[in-house]
């Protein structure tokens, strides 16, 4: 059967774990090589992926591409406003033409419901690159640079300030997974999608949702913020004035644990959701979490053609 990737619940538990553990072998094998060369063993050679970009992109556009050429295959980047897609072509009739012509398709998208269209109409792999409702690419980069600072999975305390968002959501969903619990320090009215909850709760992770910022952040181990103003979002005050008393700041940091790391999938907006001294602190993994995209990414691909 055709493995989609769509969320995170799309592989389950053991082959999140597995991923993450393919991803630290394939980093640590190729310690210093040229980032264009492909691996060794060059596991999808001769692979193409094509690549749909609805919304901006840099990591995402990036790591898959140079993903795909470490696994020895090439790529295809197209943003949809230059597609027949972005002119009324139909997503079925799309999924049906790139499944003839490639080998996975990976896609951004402001609709996740296009997405699901797209993976019932292709033949070859679907790859979730973002939607409104989720980002599971990003969270399994997010929990290969958790664990590779020895971050434990199993009943870790995760923090998230701000928007209840699709990045949250995935988190969410990693959580039930993968064991670990979440506290949410969020707005009135800004809460992320009840059904991640209710797996992840299902399935035993304490997910908490709390109004007050410094509650949610108490004896963290991890503090994770995103931008305020999703993509597809309109900008406005009364969110920005009710999403500032989640900014994480030092006294938010303070409240963590004395070992507490910061992620944020980027881009950031320092001032907003984000401090400078907190993501450009010593306590921050950003630039270790956007260079994961890439190994995780590989480990994606790889699970999608039943490597993994
Ligand atoms: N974090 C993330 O997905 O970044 P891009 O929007 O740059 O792809
Ligand atoms: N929540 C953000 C993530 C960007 C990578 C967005 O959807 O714009």
């Amino acid at each position: 059967m055709t493995r989609h990737f769509l969320n995170l619940s799309d592989a389950g538990g053991d082959s999140i774990a597995a991923m993450i553990n393919d991803a630290i072998d394939r980093k640590d094998a190729r310690k210093s090589w040229p980032k264009g060369k492909a691996d060794a063993d060059a596991p999808l050679a001769d692979h193409v992926l094509a690549m749909i970009f609805e919304k901006s992109s840099t990591r995402t556009r990036v790591s898959f591409d140079i993903a795909i050429r470490q696994l020895g295959g090439t790529s295809i980047v197209m943003d949809s406003g230059s597609m027949q897609l972005g002119r009324g072509e139909t997503v079925a009739d799309t999924a049906k033409v790139l499944s003839r012509m490639c080998d996975a398709i990976m896609i951004r998208t402001d609709d996740h419901a296009k997405i699901e269209e797209l993976a019932a109409n292709a033949s070859v792999p679907v790859i979730n690159g973002l939607t409104d409702l989720s980002h599971p690419c990003q969270i399994v980069a997010d929990l290969l640079t958790l664990i590779e600072h020895d971050k434990a999975l199993p009943g870790l305390e995760l923090a998230w300030l701000g928007d209840g968002n699709n990045v949250l959501n995935s988190i969410v969903e990693a959580a039930g997974l993968m064991k670990f619990n979440v506290r949410i320090g969020c707005p009135e009215g800004y809460d992320p999608d009840t059904s991640f909850i209710t797996a992840a709760k299902a399935a035993g992770a304490n997910v908490t949702l709390y109004r007050d910022a410094l509650e949610a952040a108490a004896g963290a181990d991890v503090i994770v913020a995103d931008t305020w103003v999703s993509m597809g979002q309109a900008h406005a005050d009364a969110k920005m004035e009710a999403m500032m008393p989640f900014q994480v700041n030092d006294v938010i940091m303070d409240q963590a644990k004395s070992d507490a790391v910061f992620l944020h999938c980027l881009p950031a907006h320092r001032g907003e959701e984000v401090m400078p001294s907190v993501i450009d602190g010593p306590q921050s993994l950003v630039w270790d979490e956007a260079e994961n995209r890439i190994h995780a990414q590989k480990s994606v691909l790889r699970w999608a053609f039943g490597q993994i």
